[in-house]
């Protein structure tokens, strides 16, 4: 056997493959690249509305996302979170909460599919989830059914009261995902374990084509209280360097947007969100994109303010988290007291986001060579629109927690 093994990886060696190792590079694509090609993105109920969830609010949300130009722009996804639940029937199958969902979930997939758009739901690797409802462990092939039958097409799936090892997560996920796979439906594993048992290393390999990379995102800038809540600095200082493990079909999860909560309550007001400038919430949507993190808005969309719309709908921020060539951004150093990053589009073309992460104003002077890159370029600033062509910099200043995003090509 040992023997057939050895012949085997001379081969693959011979042949220019690789067996499956850590990271992007060498891991051969899995067929579940296809469920997620580009990163999700959509709408989730979690950080605003929290376990104040029902159909009604979900009908609205849809035809928002409609109306609005969201299901246009590509936010395709409405992601139901948490406290959806109400327990199983005397045949152990999950069932929601019947006040909530009084007229079942299935109808409600067909609401959501009559408008273009696509349902996730939420479940957790454990008995209970994270806010004590029923969950999946020992029910994943019952439950991977009873989401086909409705017509789910995303499960989030959390890690909450189960095992700290690393071993049990891997299995645990891997249940799941083989029970999708069997589902008879495409429904696509977002993991939900935060980051502490490195999911990047394995996530991909077990079945999952999203996993968060930390703990839960809060509504701030970053943590200055002191209370381990994650604000938009810490959650990229945590993720910048996984880059690598990322690709066509499968992303690092930089948990949900607080675009536009504008510390309005919800579970991301915890542990210190109270808010953040629109320079903030801008650096949000830049460096997701550049990092092609899924993209779940969590504001009302009902009554979205024009800041927070402007920002969500940037066409032109949205192409380079969709992009073709699905390579997330890397961290290029600093310049002139601010860092820069570097990302490769498709079309020979280039993004470099210049983020000033100090609490003062910086004058900037930032020669494109500096990112990585030589020569003469056309470039668009997306926030501004301005534009130039044959420049081999940019000189200009950014306001605290700004960040600038340049779309350069020769
Ligand atoms: C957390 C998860 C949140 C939300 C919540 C629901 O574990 O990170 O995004 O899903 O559970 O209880």
């Amino acid at each position: 056997m040992r023997d057939f093994r050895r012949l085997l990886a001379s081969f693959l060696l011979l042949a220019g493959l690789a067996m499956p190792q850590d990271g992007n590079a060498a891991t051969p694509a899995h067929p579940h690249d296809r469920l997620a090609p580009t990163p999700p993105m959509g709408w989730m109920t979690w950080n605003l509305f929290k376990e104040d969830i029902s159909d009604k609010l979900i009908r609205e949300i849809a035809d928002a996302m409609v109306a609005k130009g969201y299901r246009d722009a590509g936010y395709t996804y409405i992601f139901i979170d948490d406290a959806w639940q109400g327990g199983r029937d005397n045949r152990n199958n999950i069932i929601p909460d019947p006040k909530k969902f009084p007229y079942g979930i299935k109808a409600l997939a067909d609401y959501v599919h009559s408008k273009g758009l696509k349902l996730g739901i939420y479940s957790d690797a454990a008995p209970l989830t994270c806010a004590g409802y029923t969950a999946s462990l020992g029910f994943e092939e019952q439950d991977a059914k009873t989401f086909a039958s409705w017509g789910i097409d995303y499960l989030k799936y959390d890690y909450c009261n189960a095992p700290v090892d690393v071993e049990t997560a891997k299995r645990r996920y891997a249940a799941m995902a083989k029970a999708l796979r069997n589902s008879g439906r495409d429904i696509v594993l977002g993991v939900c374990e935060w980051g502490p048992r490195h999911p990047w290393r394995w996530a991909y390999d077990a079945g999952g084509s999203v996993w968060r990379t930390t703990y839960d995102v809060r509504d701030m800038w970053k943590d200055v209280t002191g209370q381990g809540g994650m604000g938009i600095l810490d959650i990229i200082n945590q993720s910048d360097t996984l880059s690598q493990y990322a690709g066509r079909g499968h992303w690092n999860d930089l948990d949900m947007l607080v675009v536009g909560l504008d510390g309005k309550g919800g579970p991301s007001s915890d542990l210190g969100g109270k808010g953040c400038t629109a320079d903030e919430y801008r650096t949000q949507m830049s460096m997701w994109c550049m990092l092609s993190s899924p993209l779940a808005m969590t504001n009302d969309l009902r009554n979205d303010d024009p800041t927070a719309k402007d920002i969500l709908l940037n066409k032109d921020i949205i192409a380079i988290n969709q992009d073709d060539l699905c390579q997330p951004a890397v961290p290029k150093g600093r310049v002139s007291n601010c860092r820069i990053y570097l990302r490769s589009l498709s079309g020979n073309r280039w993004a470099i986001a210049v983020m000033n992460d100090t609490d003062k104003p910086q004058r900037v002077a930032l020669p494109f060579a500096k990112a990585g890159i030589r020569g003469r370029y056309s470039y668009k600033e997306i926030w501004t629109g301005k534009s130039a062509t044959k420049a081999s910099s940019w000189k200009g200043s950014l306001r605290p927690h700004q960040t600038a995003v340049f779309l350069l090509s020769k």
